[in-house]
């Protein structure tokens, strides 16, 4: 019997491990033929930015750390860069899997190609249209040098095409987040969280906000403090806050105005969620304010208004088919969505294979892309798909 191929799932950012969960789960079902792996690059490393969501999501300890920690995007991404080929060089690695945008995704699929080793890419195709997000960066380079490029929705196939990407390496398998979230949402409800922080369901807007064009600029912070001011006046507001909006703030805004933030009654400033109490958190909320990609896609599957604090979205297909609107960060504006949000507003349909089965997917194309390889350096097994699964 020819041995399983060895397969490297990178896990670098928080919103990367509801990502790998699923599909790490399906390879397992295939021992004799895929062996999976995860490399955790280090990039998030506090408890609340990583381990909770290994223990959360039922992942195993990962098979190395590479310890890359914080840095500027040159040090970060040239860490991952280097270590992430010391790995690949002292281990047998048939397939690296990355997901999503982050700067570990770029690296690790950098140092990959670079040893001739196939990449594949789990969230192909995104593009906001904005070259100054680090994001999608990240997101051009992983989909140029990938060799299976995995799509969410049908809009990013359509942005591969145009960009030049050859039709066999496109493959339509759904959202991988929603096959996580459709497994989770039940644990979820059983989260205390909302009794702890005296919520009323259904009555309270959530906040959160990360991103560097958001948080690293005084005239944003100050607009994001305004809009604090506005919508926790309107319903109680909870904010899971990220570490670097954290130190941004308290760095950025005058003390008077910090202090004003920190004293608000109807503010829950609180440290960042595992993943169960962000969900039940998002699910019971009438109204969820955010700049980041997977919350866009999250309340489109909960059926929870979403309003995204940004000028453009990777994610279009959450705006037509899903409960977001685009809005900016203008907190007049936001006020008076939030005053008018209702789960009413929101639309019943799903985007296509957005449906818990991504991850399947994935893996079906997998077992079909090492029994029947189209690339030059041919892979032998024994085993069929149909085989296997029979
Ligand atoms: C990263 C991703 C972003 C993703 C986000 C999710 C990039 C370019 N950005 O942004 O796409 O949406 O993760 O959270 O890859 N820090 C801690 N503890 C941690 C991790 C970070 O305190 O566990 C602090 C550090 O001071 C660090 C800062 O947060 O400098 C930013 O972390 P970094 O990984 O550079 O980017 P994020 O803003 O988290």
């Amino acid at each position: 019997m020819n041995s399983p191929k060895h397969i490297v799932l990178v896990a670098a950012a928080r919103p990367n491990f509801m990502k790998i969960a699923p599909i790490y789960a399906a390879l397992r079902q295939y021992p004799r033929l895929l062996a999976p792996h995860i490399v955790h690059t280090g990039q998030h490393y506090d408890y609340y930015m990583s381990k909770v969501f290994f223990d959360e999501l039922g992942l195993p300890e990962p098979a190395a750390h590479l310890d890359v920690g914080s840095g500027t995007h040159g040090a970060q991404t040239g860490r991952v860069l280097e270590r992430f080929e010391q790995y690949l060089l002292n281990h047998p690695v048939d397939l690296v899997i990355v997901v999503g945008d982050v700067n570990s995704t770029a690296a690790a699929a950098l140092a990959a190609a670079k040893l001739h080793i196939p990449v594949a890419h789990v969230e192909a195709g995104l593009r906001s249209g904005d070259r100054r997000m680090p994001e999608e960066l990240n997101r051009l380079m992983a989909d140029c040098l990938a060799d299976i490029l995995y799509t969410p929705s049908p809009d990013a196939a359509r942005n591969l095409r145009a960009e030049g990407v050859p039709e066999d390496k496109i493959v339509f398998v759904g959202n991988v987040m929603v096959d996580t979230l459709m497994k989770f949402l039940p644990r979820a409800d059983d989260s205390t969280l909302l009794e702890r922080l005296q919520l009323p369901p259904g009555d309270y807007a959530v906040l959160t906000m990360h991103r560097p064009e958001n948080v690293d600029d005084r005239q944003q912070i100050q607009l994001l403090a305004d809009l604090i001011e506005q919508v926790s006046a309107i319903m109680p507001l909870v904010f899971p806050i990220h570490p670097r909006s954290a130190k941004n703030l308290s760095a950025l805004l005058p003390q008077r105005h910090w202090d004003k933030i920190v004293a608000n009654a109807d503010l829950r400033l609180i440290d960042p969620l595992g993943y169960l109490d962000f969900l039940c958190l998002q699910k019971n909320a009438r109204v969820v304010l955010t700049d980041s990609g997977g919350i866009q896609e999250e309340t489109t599957i909960l059926g929870v208004p979403c309003l995204t604090l940004r000028e453009n979205t990777e994610r279009p297909v959450t705006i037509t088919h899903g409960t977001n609107t685009l809005v900016g960060l203008h907190p007049g504006r936001v006020a008076d969505l939030v005053r008018r949000a209702s789960p009413a507003d929101t639309v019943p349909e799903r985007p296509e294979k957005w449906d818990g089965k991504a991850a399947l997917r994935i893996v079906e194309h997998l077992l079909q892309y090492f029994a029947c390889p189209t690339t030059a350096d041919p892979v032998t097994t024994r085993h069929r798909p149909a085989e296997v699964v029979a």
